[in-house]
């Protein structure tokens, strides 16, 4: 497919359920607001050269005027959702992990595969034998397989680079797939991911990665957010300290791996220090509930990697009773989520973290978005928003679409304007 938005008229008809559509952006939903995307029965959606002209109720349709180049499609009995947004992956990799897998399943832990010279080491030593070029080839099937599944906009990651070099060549293969204009690509920089060979002192690596690699990144403009895994084991306070005071002088935003496997105040330092967003959290204590309910930094829950490594499920319930924008990704890396499925992701959210199927769809849809700063352009159906959407099968509902959990709902996905299957 090419690139860009698509030129052209096309007009979805009889649409059974019509979910996000509406004169603006549906914008960053908070606690109650969560339940809020708009919902149309029986409706018509126009878009035209790649974004969202117009729409409305059949029962005042106002016709079609001019034929000339539209293309109608009939969308009875069937939702046209939004597309996801995956506001958390690490599709840039070199390779899948699946005898660590086998490992697991015959006993050892995710911390015990690791310390054995696996996980994200195990991904760095790939990663670091593969060309730019071929990096990019695998990715971009990648996401073009995510993108079929309904993927409207996602996040990149580097992070198995863990040195100068291949940092840089990760997230150059980032802005790659993002230059391609097929949907929109926001990358981050995670030279904190684990302390490679080579190093003792992880303050030493750190600092080498926020103060030697940053620059380059910033020199280059290759992301646009940072990121630490801020874990028992990986990187702690003074660490993810260093590099958020480092990235608000250099006014990149920051979003946190943190309180995958233990809680350690990392929530409290994310907030105090405004990051944007903090990443997993499947182990919250009700003092970082508190800390996220001042609304100034986004929870977003990781539901695939807590199915994966059997974690609890965050709670989603107690944050969006406590008022927070949470938002729902997948995470998608060869260690804890080989999965890029937003619509699976979603369903968890109403499986196992409570949430209704209308707050489930927000948080995989608009607050995804926002947790990007992406929410004017995509997230939503609102008029002048990006004309990426899911047309699904027949399904009578949003509540049907998350229920039916582990069976394909997209029927057809148009991203930009372009059908892509
Ligand atoms: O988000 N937790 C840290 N990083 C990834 C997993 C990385 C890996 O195992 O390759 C995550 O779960
Ligand atoms: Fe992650």
């Amino acid at each position: 497919m090419e690139g860009g938005f698509a030129k052209g008229r096309l007009l979805i008809k009889d649409i059974g359920t019509l979910v996000g559509f509406g004169a603006e952006a549906p914008g960053k939903l908070a606690g109650g607001e969560m339940r809020g995307l708009p919902v149309m029965a029986d409706a018509w959606l126009a878009l035209e050269d790649g974004r969202v002209l117009d729409g409305g109720p059949m029962s005042v349709f106002p016709g079609i005027a001019d034929w000339n180049g539209l293309e109608v499609v009939d969308a009875s009995g069937r939702c046209v959702l939004p597309a996801w947004v995956d506001s958390h992956t690490h599709l840039v990799h070199a390779a899948s992990r699946e005898s660590e897998y086998v490992d697991r399943i015959r006993g050892l832990s995710y911390q015990e595969i690791a310390a054995r010279g696996g996980g994200i080491l195990n991904s760095a030593k790939a990663l670091r034998e593969m060309t730019e070029d071929a990096l990019f080839e695998v990715s971009l099937e990648r996401m073009e397989r995510l993108m079929r599944m309904g993927t409207g906009a996602i996040e990149i990651k580097s992070g198995y680079g863990l040195d100068m070099e291949s940092e840089l060549k990760m997230l150059r293969v980032a802005r790659r797939l993002g230059a391609l204009d097929r949907i929109p690509v926001k990358t981050t920089f995670l030279g904190c991911h684990a302390v490679p060979e080579g190093w003792s002192d992880t303050m030493a690596y750190a600092r080498h990665m926020v103060k030697e690699v940053l620059p380059a990144v910033v020199e280059e403009q290759l992301a646009d957010h940072v990121d630490i895994f801020c874990e028992e084991g990986y990187f702690g306070l003074e660490e993810t300290r260093l590099l958020l005071e480092e990235a608000r002088l250099r006014g990149l935003p920051a979003k946190v791996h943190v309180n995958q496997f233990k809680a350690t105040g990392g929530v409290a330092l994310c907030v105090e220090h405004g990051a944007m967003s903090v990443d997993h959290l499947e182990v919250l204590r009700a003092e970082d509930v508190a800390e996220l309910a001042t609304g100034k930094t986004m929870p977003v829950a990781l539901p695939l990697c807590s199915l994966f490594l059997d974690l609890p499920f965050t709670q989603g319930r107690a944050l969006v009773d406590a008022g927070c924008a949470l938002a729902i990704a997948t995470d998608f890396n060869p260690g804890s989520a080989p999965s890029g499925n937003m619509h699976l992701a979603a369903a968890l959210g109403s499986m196992r973290m409570g949430l209704e199927p209308m707050e489930s769809l927000a948080a995989a849809t608009t607050n995804g978005a926002a947790a990007l700063g992406l929410e004017k352009s995509v997230g939503g159906l609102g008029i002048g928003q990006e004309a990426s959407l899911i047309l699904t099968r027949p399904l009578r509902s949003v509540e049907e679409a998350l229920y039916a959990f582990g069976d394909p709902i997209a029927e057809r996905v148009l991203l930009r304007g372009q059908w892509v299957n």
